[in-house]
């Protein structure tokens, strides 16, 4: 049997996320973590047994088959294009920039260069909202016409500098649009700050999508109680995904032509509700599992980088709209169908 070498991956970065993945990593099937990358000696010293570097850059000579980037969100831009100049696809933590142009000019660099660029969009890879996709995609919970998403927890300003939009509400904007397929075209919404931070820590945004469908999002990340649903409701009935509880129960019914005009009380017999359990699996795991499998070739659900660009532009439209009270279309004209494309595997180039 032809035995396979195995990908040769680096994080640069070694914060808290930068950690998680290098964790992941080393126990990837099909991928050896080689080196990793910061400018911070003290977080260089936690590695001594794979090649440690300052910067992005000094990796670049070392025969890389993909790299992670979890820096600071203002240094992706820049590190991101120093990997695709070198030819070397890579795993971006999300926001994959600050702003709508840098996210831009990132996901064009990738493209220019043929190369395989995506955001580490973990929330795709939440087995319940995973799981939820496919059933929606396969047809088998109806087709959606509106997307809710509660998203509260304690998290505190873990990514300096950025809002709870750019922190969370971003995840549910991209589950939105890849629940639906369709990119959003209004956006009106209002955030708030009521702790000390020094950015919004909660936000209500609603969504006009292309296909008529409509989503809210609520976020809050100085809840005392943690919370991660999204609903779907579709022409069969009403879908609840709880990350939380594992749970994904769908309240059936048998289609919209009758529901408007009569009241049907037998639709919360129990014979009408399925819940299903849905088994634990690590998100950020998952992210990795699919990255390599676009890497290979494979069919995969990874989110692009043109996607993540079009998220950014509904969040910074999110951000103008409370600021203005008005209803504000995102300025992702310049993505067309950004949120329908799929990820275009790059073949894998043996070493
Ligand atoms: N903390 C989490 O749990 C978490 C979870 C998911 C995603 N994220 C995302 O990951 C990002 C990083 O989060 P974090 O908590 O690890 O941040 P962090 O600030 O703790 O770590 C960032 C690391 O990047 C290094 N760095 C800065 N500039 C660099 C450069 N040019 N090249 C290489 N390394 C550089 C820093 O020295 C630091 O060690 C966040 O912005 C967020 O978007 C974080």
């Amino acid at each position: 049997m032809a035995v396979t070498k195995p990908l040769r991956a680096a994080v640069i970065g070694l914060g808290r996320a930068g950690h998680i993945h290098t964790a992941v990593l080393r126990s990837l099937d099909g991928v050896a973590l080689v080196a990793v990358a910061d400018p911070d000696p003290v977080r260089r010293a936690a590695f001594d047994s794979v090649h440690v570097a300052a910067s992005a850059e000094d990796l670049l000579e070392l025969e890389l088959d993909y790299c992670v980037v979890a820096t600071p969100i203002p240094e992706r831009e820049q590190v991101g294009r120093a990997l695709a100049v070198a030819g070397v696809p890579a795993l971006i933590e999300g926001p994959i920039a600050p702003s709508l142009p840098a996210a831009m000019r990132l996901a064009e660099a990738f493209d220019n260069a043929g190369l395989l660029g995506a955001v580490a969009q973990s929330e795709r890879h939440n087995p319940v909202v995973k799981e939820l996709g496919l059933r929606l995609r396969g047809g088998g919970f109806g087709s959606v016409y509106q997307v809710a998403t509660r998203r509260y927890d304690r998290l505190g300003d873990h990514s300096p500098g950025v809002g709870v939009v750019a922190q969370m509400a971003i995840h549910d904007v991209d589950l939105a649009m890849w629940l639906t397929g369709s990119h959003v075209t209004s956006v009106a919404a209002n955030v708030a700050r009521v702790s000390g931070g020094g950015h919004e820590d909660h936000a209500v945004a609603l969504l006009r999508l292309s296909g008529g469908e409509n989503a809210d999002i609520q976020v809050n990340r100085i809840s005392p109680r943690k919370e991660r649903v999204v609903i779907a409701h579709t022409d069969r009935g009403c879908v609840v995904a709880d990350a939380l509880t594992h749970t994904i129960i769908h309240y059936a019914h048998d289609g919209l032509d009758d529901v408007a005009r009569t009241a049907d009380p037998t639709s919360y017999l129990p014979e009408k509700v399925t819940s299903y359990e849905v088994p634990v699996a690590d998100p950020f795991r998952g992210q990795h599992e699919a990255f390599r499998g676009a890497l290979l070739g494979l069919s995969s659900d990874i989110a692009t980088l043109r996607q993540g660009a079009a998220t950014i532009a509904v969040t910074e439209a999110v951000i103008t709209a409370a600021r203005t009270g008005a209803c504000v279309t995102p300025t992702d004209h310049v993505l067309p169908s950004a949120s329908l494309r799929s990820a275009q595997p790059v073949a894998f180039r043996p070493t």
